[in-house]
């Protein structure tokens, strides 16, 4: 077992602290945020994620799992420190802030002594690897003897739990035998691939990824508009699409686009280093272009269905990124919420773990405490997170609760027969 610190409690920090507690070993999570620090240390979570609270409750109790707020104990107790520190946009240039990243690897490096891994899993662009090497080296001191070694996360919310005990593969940077040598020993137990590169080309790995399947999104996003002008159904095309092995399933349903933590701010990175090498990544442009218009043609379509929408109630059903998180991080269904404000619509909306976070960032939003109470006195009701809830619905209780009959499907998955058979108009992206 080794003793392993992971600094930045968060997401992907949190997961991993527990999860590799529960593997046995001896692990330390650190976090600036000394509220959130209280909140794990009193047996709490801080975010919304299905199987966490146990996760945690138990390699706490196990006595692997501790919590601190400085990166100084980090670097004493540990052998290997994992950095999941956030790395968001810095504005519309779409440059990544790795300025949390910079703060922390310089503190690891003020306080190293004994030989120590550094583990970059923050998402970083290329080349960030040698920038923390360069840090480490002029700030540690002389002769300080580490590795680094990118191993970037592939992990979802909402699924985070069992996608970090079962990913479909662990992609590890690496420069020396050494650092090679302790992290097959950490991924050991893992039935994953373990996948073996340079640290940059790890670091590539990841935006390559989510860039491919934002790019997924769109494309299918850009599918949907067609289906639409000639009467297909997208929800059939992206079924006999997905069955072809070659192209898969996943990342391939329409509706109003992609959102969260990652991916918008993962593809603007990568477009971003693009340009700084001389490269116009132009099929990434178009993607995240698409991704920005498929709000406003959910508000267009939104818009046919119940003319004007000033002084309208419009009752929202999801407010996360996506089903089961707390998540609002670049949320398409806030956007859509923004976009009907600006048209002078009232919002009554219900999220099952969302709600608070989404009133938080805008405070306009009637919240509720179900979909029921959305419903009563609504204009339409708009279902923009795919909660599995949200399609087993009463649907004529919300048909005698709503003040016209006009549902948007803002995800493609509602019951559309049957909203059609109860008498609902059934607005969606890509569907007749
Ligand atoms: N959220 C995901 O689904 C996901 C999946 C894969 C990869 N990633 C990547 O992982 C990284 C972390 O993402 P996240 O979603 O966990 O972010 P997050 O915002 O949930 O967590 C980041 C944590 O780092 C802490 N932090 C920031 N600066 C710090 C410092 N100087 N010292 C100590 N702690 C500090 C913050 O307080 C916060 O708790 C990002 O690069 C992200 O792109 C995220």
């Amino acid at each position: 077992m080794r003793k392993i610190a992971v600094i930045g409690a968060g997401h992907v920090g949190l997961i991993t602290a527990a999860g590799f507690a529960k593997l046995g070993h001896p692990v330390m999570a650190v976090d600036q945020d000394k509220a959130k620090i209280e909140t794990l240390r009193s047996g709490r979570i801080p975010f919304f994620e299905p199987g966490l609270p146990e996760l945690l409750s138990e390699v706490i109790a196990s006595g692997r799992l501790s919590f601190s707020t400085r990166i100084k104990d980090a670097a004493e107790f540990a052998e290997v420190i994992f950095i999941c520190v956030g790395t968001p946009s810095r504005g519309d240039s779409g440059e990544s802030d790795l300025s949390a990243l910079e703060k922390v690897t310089a503190e690891i490096a003020r306080n190293l002594s004994a030989y120590c891994l550094i583990v970059e899993k923050s998402t970083v662009p290329a080349l960030t690897g040698e920038w923390v090497k360069h840090t480490l080296k002029t700030l540690g001191p002389e002769g300080a003897s580490f590795d680094l070694a990118a191993n970037p996360e592939f992990l979802r919310e909402g699924s985070a739990v069992s996608d970090f005990f079962k990913p479909d593969r662990i992609v590890v940077g690496v420069e020396s035998d050494r650092a090679r040598g302790i992290m097959e020993e950490i991924y050991g137990s893992f039935s994953a691939p373990l996948l073996f590169t340079d640290i940059k080309s790890a670091e590539l790995i990841k935006h390559a990824s989510n860039s491919f399947l934002a790019l997924k999104i769109s494309y299918i996003n850009a599918v949907s508009h067609i289906c639409e002008k000639v009467g297909a159904d997208v929800n059939l095309v992206s079924k006999g699409m997905g069955l072809d092995r070659r192209i898969g399933p996943g990342h391939l349903s329409a509706g109003i686009g992609y959102g969260g933590g990652c991916f918008p701010k993962d593809v603007a990175s990568f477009m971003h280093l693009a340009r700084s090498i001389g490269y116009d990544f132009k099929i990434l442009s178009a993607a995240f272009q698409a991704n920005q218009e498929q709000k406003q043609r959910a508000l267009e379509k939104i818009k046919k269905g119940i003319w004007n929408l000033n002084g309208k109630i419009i009752g929202v059903l999801g407010l996360a990124f996506k089903d089961e998180t707390d998540d609002i991080r670049e949320s398409p269904a806030l956007d859509i919420v923004r976009l009907l404000l600006n048209e002078g619509s009232r919002i009554k909306a219900y999220d099952p773990a969302a709600g608070a976070n989404a009133v938080a960032d805008c405070p306009e939003i009637m919240l509720c405490q179900n979909p029921y109470e959305v419903a009563e006195g609504a204009d339409a009701l708009l279902v923009l997170t795919e909660w599995p809830g949200f399609a087993e619905l009463d649907f004529a209780r919300i048909k005698s609760l709503l003040t016209a009959p006009v549902i948007f499907d803002g995800r493609n998955f509602l019951p559309r027969e049957k909203l059609q058979s109860l008498g609902f108009t059934y607005l969606a992206l890509g569907r007749p």
